[in-house]
C-alpha cells in the first residue's frame, strides 16, 4: 500500500494493525550510457511497493534525491549536501513519529547514502537519549538495508554477470530498471566494455577517471529477463527482513 494513494483514515487505520513503515530512499545521478538517470530511486521504489502491494504494508513516498555530489559532472544529476539529506530523514521519520509510527525501514538504493542515513539516524537517537524529543513518544527503530547487498541478490549478480557487475551502474541495478520499465530500454556502445574503477573524491575528479560515468561495470550485459530473476530474489528476502524488524527481532 502506498501512504500516497490512503485517505488519513485508513493510514490510522493501518497504525492500529501496525507501527512499521518502509521508506525508499535513492538518488538522481547519472548511470552510464544505458542507465536511467533515477536508478538508485527507481530500484528500492519498485521493491517496495511489490512488497507494500503483496502484504499489508505501508510504503513512503521515495526519497529520490540523495548524496550524490560527486556525479555532478554529468547532465541531469542532482545531489543534496550531507546535512540537507540528514534533515530531510530527520523531519520525515519525526513526522511520522507524531502520528505513532515508530519503526522505519529505509530500502536503499545508492551506495552514497549510507554514511549520510547511518549519521541522520544518529541524530535521530540522540533527540531521545537526550530528552530533547516528546517525552510520550514510543522508542524509535531506523533501519537501513541495500537492496543490492541481499545475499539472494549478491548470489544471483555473481553468476549473471561475474566481474562486469562492477560498482557503480552495475549490470544488477540496471537490469531491474528495465524489469520495471522494459519501454525504456536502451542500448549503447561501452567503451571500454568494462569500465575502469578507482577511488571517488570530488565531481571533476569523478568525470576524468570515469569518462562515462560507469565504475567497473559492463551494463551492456543488462537485460529485462535477469532484472526479473533478480526482482525476486530480492522480494523474497526482503519481505522475510522487513518482518522480523516490524517484529522487533532485527
Ligand atoms: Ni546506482
Amino acid at each position: 500500500m502506498q501512504l500516497q494513494l490512503q485517505t488519513w483514515q485508513e493510514v490510522e487505520a493501518y497504525l492500529a494493525r501496525s507501527t512499521a513503515i518502509i521508506i525508499p530512499i535513492g538518488s538522481t545521478e547519472q548511470h552510464g550510457p544505458n542507465g536511467f538517470i533515477g536508478t538508485d530511486a527507481l530500484c528500492p521504489e519498485f521493491l517496495a511497493r511489490a512488497i507494500g502491494d503483496g502484504e499489508d504494508v505501508l510504503v513512503a513516498p521515495t526519497i529520490s534525491v540523495g548524496m550524490a555530489q560527486h556525479h555532478l559532472g554529468f547532465a541531469g544529476s542532482i545531489t543534496l549536501r550531507p546535512s540537507t539529506l540528514m534533515a530531510v530523514i530527520q523531519d520525515t521519520v519525526n513526522s511520522l513519529a507524531v502520528h505513532g509510527f515508530d519503526s522505519f525501514y529505509f530500502l536503499n538504493g545508492h551506495g552514497g547514502n549510507i554514511a549520510t542515513v547511518t549519521a541522520a539516524f544518529s541524530e535521530i537517537y540522540a533527540e531521545s537519549s537526550l530528552g530533547r524529543a516528546d517525552h510520550n513518544r514510543p522508542p524509535l527503530r531506523c533501519k537501513l538495508r541495500n537492496w543490492w547487498d541481499l545475499q539472494g541478490v549478491q548470489s544471483l549478480s555473481q553468476e549473471l554477470f561475474g566481474e562486469a557487475e562492477g560498482r557503480h551502474a552495475t549490470c544488477s541495478e540496471v537490469s531491474l530498471t528495465y524489469y520495471a520499465y522494459p519501454e525504456h530500454v536502451k542500448h549503447a556502445d561501452m567503451t571500454p566494455e568494462i569500465a575502469p574503477t578507482g577511488p571517488i573524491y570530488a565531481a571533476d575528479d569523478y568525470r576524468r577517471r570515469f569518462p562515462d560515468g560507469r565504475i567497473g561495470s559492463n551494463p551492456a550485459l543488462a537485460s529485462v529477463a535477469a532484472g526479473e530473476q533478480l526482482f525476486h530474489a530480492a522480494i523474497a528476502e526482503l519481505g522475510e527482513d522487513f518482518k522480523a524488524f516490524s517484529a522487533g527481532a532485527d
